[in-house]
């Protein structure tokens, strides 16, 4: 199962109390994350987060090769064995930035990753939504950067809410503007009604 939603959504700390409630639970159960995860991983996410400017497609493939060997090293083996695994960002991350906010095209973005994880997608996908003007509202004078910001979360947000629509038995939307405890017994119990 994989947690997606914009940055400041709240997905990082739902996808650890998901994690520790199955692990409570007795069940064996990864947590790991994407970008990271693997050492390319993390390599990866130093490179495009704070390296040299890139096109979009050198983005994308850089996250799907971070995505290739997070599959390959820790996903796979982990539900080999029978574990369940808890991804924080998955495909869904890139469909929704570099297929639909960036522009590269959703069935583009869609292919290359199912070829590189050989055609891995998560059971269920849990989509933490919250309205992108609470986050940044409180400037009153907005910078450039902030300015920029405010936009890109906005298109993020309805590249997420596009994905529902599209991926709707396996993309469960829940509304991130709850206590964390609140939103973590809602996701608790919709995997239970779909188990
Ligand atoms: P990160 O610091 O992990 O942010 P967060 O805590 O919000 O997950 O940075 C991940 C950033 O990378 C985030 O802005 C989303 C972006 N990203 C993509 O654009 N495509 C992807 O496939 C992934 C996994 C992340």
């Amino acid at each position: 199962m994989s947690f997606e939603g914009a940055d400041g959504s709240g997905k990082s700390t739902q996808a650890e109390l998901l994690h520790a409630a199955l692990a409570a639970e007795g069940r064996d159960v990864v947590l790991t994350r994407e970008p990271g995860g693997t050492e390319l991983g993390e390599a990866v996410r130093t490179l495009v987060l704070n390296g040299p400017t890139m096109g979009v497609w050198a983005e994308a493939t850089l996250f799907a090769a971070s995505r290739a060997e997070h599959v390959e090293e820790v996903i796979r083996p982990a539900l080999d064995r029978g574990a369940d695994v808890v991804c924080d960002r998955y495909v869904d991350s890139s469909l929704a930035y570099q297929g639909i906010a960036r522009g590269l095209g959703i069935d583009a973005v869609l292919q290359l990753n199912l070829a590189v994880t050989g055609g891995l997608l998560p059971d269920v996908t849990f989509l933490l939504l919250i309205d992108p003007g609470v986050a940044t509202g409180r400037h009153v004078d907005p910078d450039r950067l902030e300015r920029e910001g405010t936009a890109l979360q906005a298109k993020v947000d309805a590249a997420y809410r596009e994905l529902a629509g599209r991926f709707g038995e396996r993309i469960v939307s829940v509304d991130a503007a709850r206590p964390p405890d609140e939103i973590a017994r809602e996701v608790r119990e919709r995997l239970r009604d779909r188990s």
